[in-house]
């Protein structure tokens, strides 16, 4: 129609992975059985004692406007989940809730970021970060990692493409979609070269509770100096399967936690009321659904692997934590497959979805086209039986 639309939202760039997840949507409907590897969140209910919790608030009239940055039993609740799973001090004016993980990378980006300013980002890098560095009005620049280093950023690839302009660099351990964790010694690396430099770190922890092997460092632990240059996000979505309560937070230097604050006041005022007092409670009392769900999330892991790496022309390493598994499909590039030539790793997912009936991302979506990335937050049914199918389909 020719209107005359914002520059920003015009360079936001529609999800890749939007095409694929319709149409299976579409298929289904159809009354098409469709396996979906797409899912970004736990397929477990939301425990039990959260549940109760959101309903004594609705009950008792907790249903009006809290403070902008949310109510002080949850950022209490907060600063003793910090202490208590990382080993970091904050006082309630260092945290922000927000709606969900993901406004709270925003809110960041938008209280440290001017026009021009770089976000160093490794890619494979989750969908958003990209959009989200453009809306706030920097420059995203990128660092391909490879197989081989576990998908990992080194302080070497942050110098080569360091300007006078980077302003920060995003962390995302563990990570979504590579499940790659970044060891203690690894952060120590990154942590010193951000300090030198004066670049701020936003680390992106909400998969902290889902580990396998490895241990979850938080890079703001590691000393006061980075700790004051870290924005650690975190929040109520992966580990209590509560992504639709919209319940994230970050912890930051009280002066950026204060421009934060500001920022929401006047955008989304309170998260939802509700899910705040129910947050409370899941993060006080007993996590032992959150260990139940891990150590469901690891089986299928482990299996998933095992018979990914069975299939002639896949593979793939084991991840160390969140529930992804990137595909290596370099082996499959250029041949046919039911008739098509796969060229990219979104020909080989509508091969899948069209010939298999199963629904994998391709990882152009996370900017790296020679994998595609499965999910293993659906049953352990689902699992063996998509399986099953992308094999058939593969080795025809
Ligand atoms: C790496 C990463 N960060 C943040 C988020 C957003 O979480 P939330 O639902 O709490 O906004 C997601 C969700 O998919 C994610 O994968």
């Amino acid at each position: 129609m020719g209107y005359n639309l914002s520059k920003k939202g015009l360079d936001i760039s529609p999800s890749v992975t939007l095409e694929i997840t319709a149409k299976a949507k579409e298929m289904r409907a159809k009354g098409i059985d469709v396996i979906s590897f797409g899912a970004g969140e736990p397929d477990f209910n939301t425990p039990e004692n959260i549940r109760k919790e959101a309903i004594r608030a609705i009950e008792e009239g907790l249903t009006r406007y809290t403070p902008a940055s949310g109510i002080m039993e949850l950022k209490k609740a907060v600063c003793d989940k910090f202490k208590r799973d990382n080993n970091l001090e904050y006082e309630p004016e260092n945290i922000v809730i927000s709606n969900g993980a993901k406004h709270s990378i925003f809110n960041a980006l938008m209280a440290i970021l001017n026009p021009g300013d770089e976000v160093i980002i490794g890619v494979p890098y989750w969908v958003s970060y990209p959009e989200l560095v453009k809306i706030a009005g920097g420059n995203p620049v990128y660092i391909n990692t490879v197989e081989e280093n576990e998908f990992k950023f080194t302080v070497k690839d942050l110098e080569r493409v360091k300007t006078n302009n980077t302003k920060a660099i995003i962390l995302n351990s563990p990570s979504n979609p590579t499940g790659s964790i970044y060891s203690r010694e690894e952060l120590e690396e990154i942590a010193k070269w951000a300090v030198e430099n004066k670049v701020f770190v936003i680390s992106d922890e909400i998969y902290e509770k889902l580990v396998y092997d490895d241990e979850h460092v938080s890079i703001a632990s590691l000393n006061d100096a980075i700790k004051n240059l870290t924005i650690v996000i975190n929040g109520m979505s992966k580990a209590y399967s509560m992504t639709g309560w919209r319940i994230g937070f970050l912890a930051a230097n009280k002066e950026i936690a204060k421009v934060i604050s500001n920022i929401q006041s006047h955008t989304t005022s309170n998260p939802c009321s509700i899910s705040q007092y129910a947050s409370v409670v899941g993060l006080n009392e007993d996590q032992s659904a959150v260990e139940e769900m891990r150590k469901q999330f690891k089986k299928r892991r482990d299996y998933m692997v095992e018979v990914i790496n069975s299939i002639d022309g896949l593979s793939c390493r084991k991840p160390k934590g969140a529930f992804y598994i990137m595909v290596n499909i370099k082996e499959l590039k250029g041949k046919v497959i039911k008739g098509v030539k796969i060229n990219s790793s979104l020909d080989l997912a509508k091969v899948l979805l069209d010939e298999g009936k199963v629904a994998v991302i391709p990882g152009i979506g996370f900017g790296d086209d020679d994998y595609f990335r499965l999910s293993y937050a659906t049953s352990m049914e689902n699992i063996e039986e998509g399986l099953r199918r992308i094999k058939i389909v593969i080795e025809s």
